[in-house]
Parts: C-alpha cells; structure tokens; sequence
C-alpha cells in the first residue's frame, strides 16, 4: 500500500487545488444575491464532488457539521475514490470561508482545505474558539491567552522594535469583542475590524503588506484548526481555547474526548506532522484574489502550501467557460 507521506508528496498537492478551485468556482455564480445558504450549498457539493476524485481513504475531520447537521461533508464524512485501500488521510475544510461576505460580495471569501496524515488535525467540535496568532519571526510564547492584550501587544510591539500604538490587531467585529476592543484603543493600538472570515484574518498576519501584526478574538473552532494548519506551513504562531456557551456544548466536547475544557490549544495540538493547506478565493482578499468571470473563461487565484518542505505556490488558474 502507498504510505501517505508518500501520496502527499506525489499527488495531493495540486490535486487540492483543484477541489478549492471547484468549491470557489461554484459559490462565485452566488457573489452579491443575497443567499448565504445557496452560496454555501454551491460550495459544499462541488468540493464533495472534487474530494471524491482523490485517490485516497478521506476522513472528514473538520466539516460542515456533525452527522445530524450536515447533509454532506459532514464530520466523519468518508471520502475519496480509494477507500480501504488508498492512504489515510484527515480532512478539514470550509467550502466556503465567508458565507455572509459572499452574499454581500464582500472582501475576504475563500474556500479552503488542509490534509493530514490521519490524527494529526484537532478533531473540534463546532464550538467558538478564542484565538490569538501572530506572523513568523517571533519567539515561540511570546504572546499567550493566558496573558491580558495589553500585555500582548506590548511584547508584541517590544520585540518588533516599535511602539504598542503602531501595532494594528485585527479583530472581528462583534459586539462580544468589545471589551478587547476597549483595551486595545487604550493603549493606542490600531484595530483592524472585519466583518466576517477569521481563517484569512489569521493568515494575515504572516503578511506584513496586509499591515495586521496580531489577530485576536474568538471565532469557529472549526476555523481556528484550518488557520493553524496554514501557519504550519508559513510561519507564525497561533493559540486557542475552547470556547463553551452552554452545556449542549460541553457535552459535545465530551463527545469528542475532550476533558480540560479550559485547555490553550498551541500550534502543534491543532495541526501536527506533514500537513498541506490550500484556499482559492471566492471574493478578492487580502490572501487571494478572487473569481473572476470573464468571457472566454473564469479566472481563480489559490495557495497550496506544505509544512514538511515549506513551499508555499501560488496558481492562477484560467478554466475555459464550457468546462466550468
Ligand atoms: P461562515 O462562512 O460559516 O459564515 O463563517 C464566517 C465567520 O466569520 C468565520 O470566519 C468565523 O470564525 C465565524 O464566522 C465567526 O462566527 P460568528 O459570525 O458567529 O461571530
């Protein structure tokens, strides 16, 4: 049987970005109607589809939903065309990162996808998650959510050599994060407030053209293992903590054998090993551009990126109209 760091060598990874292509491509037809729902729906079936093509033995670990949610790729959702005997490989995915942006034709929607050997993705359960991240570069603890935001931007802004009223935090806009918000102001530190699309948040702060130093705030959990497996491959340093609003959520996290429900998730608990991420955006971002729907053809922009080697490519797809 092929092992399957052998597999994500040879095959995976470009083949990933054809099914985040397929995912982009579907919801792009649903850009500024107004449907999250269809738009989402789009994007689910055409990464099914494309998943399916794969010759591997594909677990769902991060997904739409659990099993009773989720009519398809669904947490536990089998995939691939060569069960039981291709390798086995853990899946998390977001069809469609953004679905609110995408009906609104908004900045920031992508589609996105991280493969690991099996167990090496957090299975988390479809709760909030408490993040922090920062780009590469840094000391490894430099920031922690055990420590308050002032004292992370402060470290943060310390180590960059400027001072904490030139650190811009990107965080979402939700009315829970007003107290950070509050803080942050106070000592000076510029906020970047986004509507919607945590996963292109995080990753922003690999970027230094983005300006985004720190990401800070709470979000999916799902999302929060799918930006971890980004900044595996591309640097930088991400936390979480499990997030629960009731016990219908506690229970769920007992479900899934998780018993320190207060427990800081780093980097290499969500995401570990060999693993490979890949977006193409939906709409244009500050990761990607996004679909384009020309005459002759539709463009797409994605990233596909590996943590064992570090490659990071960039590939600008032009699909001819009567294939896509
Ligand atoms: P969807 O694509 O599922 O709409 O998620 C968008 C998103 O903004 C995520 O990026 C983020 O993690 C989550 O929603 C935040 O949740 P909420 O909108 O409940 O604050």
């Amino acid at each position: 049987m092929i092992q399957a760091s052998n597999i994500l060598d040879r095959v995976l990874v470009l083949e990933m970005v054809r099914v985040t292509e397929a995912a982009a491509i579907a919801a792009s037809t649903l850009i500024g109607r107004g449907d999250e729902k269809a738009a989402d729906a789009a994007a689910v079936e055409a990464m099914r589809a494309a998943l399916n093509e794969l010759p591997m033995d594909g677990t769902v670990v991060i997904g739409e939903g659990e099993r009773d949610e989720a009519p398809m790729l669904f947490i536990g959702e089998k995939v691939g065309s060569e069960q039981g005997t291709g390798p086995k490989i853990d899946i998390a995915l977001d069809p469609l990162e953004g679905t609110t942006i995408t009906a609104k034709a908004g900045p920031n929607a992508l589609a996105v996808l991280a493969i690991a050997e099996a167990g090496c993705l957090l299975n988390a359960p479809d709760v909030y998650m408490e993040k922090l991240a920062i780009g590469p570069g840094y000391a490894p603890g430099l920031v922690g959510l055990d420590r308050s935001a002032t004292e992370n931007v402060t470290a943060l802004a310390k180590a960059k050599g400027v001072s904490p009223n030139e650190i811009i935090a990107c965080v979402l806009d939700r009315p829970r994060h007003a107290q950070v918000i509050a803080e942050l102001r106070s000592i000076g530190c510029g906020i970047m407030l986004i509507p919607d699309g945590d996963v292109a948040g995080v990753i922003a702060t690999t970027n230094p053209d983005t300006t985004v130093d720190i990401y800070m705030g709470s979000g999916g959990a799902p999302e929060g293992v799918l930006a971890a497996a980004a900044l595996r491959c591309v640097g930088g340093q991400i936390e979480g903590r499990l997030l629960f609003r009731n016990d219908d959520e506690r229970g769920r996290a007992h479900r899934w054998g998780i018993e320190d429900l207060d427990r800081i998730y780093r980097l290499e608990d969500m995401a570990k090993g060999d693993c490979i991420f890949a977006a193409t955006g939906v709409t244009d971002g500050s990761l990607l551009k996004g679909v384009k729907r020309r005459r002759d053809f539709i463009s797409t922009e994605s990233i596909v990126m590996r943590a064992s080697s570090g490659t990071v490519r960039r590939i600008a797809g032009e699909h001819r109209r009567t294939h896509a």
